[in-house]
């Protein structure tokens, strides 16, 4: 086979037509960081978008997840920070789903953020000093607020799993349980250079 001709599109997005971006979008005033504003409800320097007009698809919510979580402000900032047994109760029309797992370590767990806004491009999250880009943060706030946790699985017992390394609220809806492949899903020399260097 021939050299693949390199794509103009995939280069990376220059910075000064993220500034352009970031021009045409609404951000918050510049005067001292803060909580988020009445009305607008940004924080300084933050960039809301007007969302689309509808949904290009739907999904199911195949279980709920219940932690002993009440509140953002109650939850850990992500799964590594809690060894706190969650349960995981998946609907029991799903349950033959289940099979094969109980042989598992670990188990990816995708859930919905459901009281997450989705219309930051640019945030300034709660734990860190500076603005970046919502595709550069774990935030819950994004356009489909999809969060991700790697946990461990304690045990099955019927239609309800016991994990540990999970950080959201109690009953945040479940969309997808998948086993984690240490083989293939592990990159342990992986960089993100913003968070080894950021101001706290
Ligand atoms: C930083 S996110 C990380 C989520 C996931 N581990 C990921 O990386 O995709 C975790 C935070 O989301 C917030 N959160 C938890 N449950 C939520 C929910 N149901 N809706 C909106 N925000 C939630 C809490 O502030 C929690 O600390």
């Amino acid at each position: 086979m021939g050299a693949v001709p390199e794509d103009p599109t995939a280069k990376a997005l220059p910075v000064t037509a993220l500034a352009a971006v970031g021009a045409a979008c609404q951000p918050a005033g510049m005067s001292g960081r803060a909580k988020r504003t009445a009305g607008a409800d940004l924080r300084e320097g933050e960039i809301a978008v007007e969302l689309p007009a509808g949904a290009d698809a739907s999904l199911y919510f195949i279980g709920r997840i219940h932690t002993p979580w009440r509140s953002r402000d109650d939850c850990p900032k992500n799964g590594r920070e809690s060894d706190a047994v969650c349960t995981i109760e998946l609907d029991p029309r799903w349950i033959a789903g289940l099979q094969g797992l109980e042989t598992v370590s670990h188990v990816l767990v995708l859930y919905w953020m459901d009281r997450a806004r989705r219309d930051l491009v640019v945030q300034a999250p709660r734990h860190y000093a500076e603005r970046r880009g919502t595709f550069a943060l774990r935030s819950p706030v994004r356009p489909n607020p999809i969060a991700a946790a790697v946990t461990r699985l304690v045990g099955i017992e019927g239609n309800k799993l016991s994990v540990v390394g999970l950080d959201c609220m109690d009953n945040t809806p479940l969309l997808d349980i998948k086993p984690y492949f240490a083989s293939t899903d592990s990159v342990p020399d992986a960089i993100v250079g913003w968070h080894a260097t950021r101001k706290r």
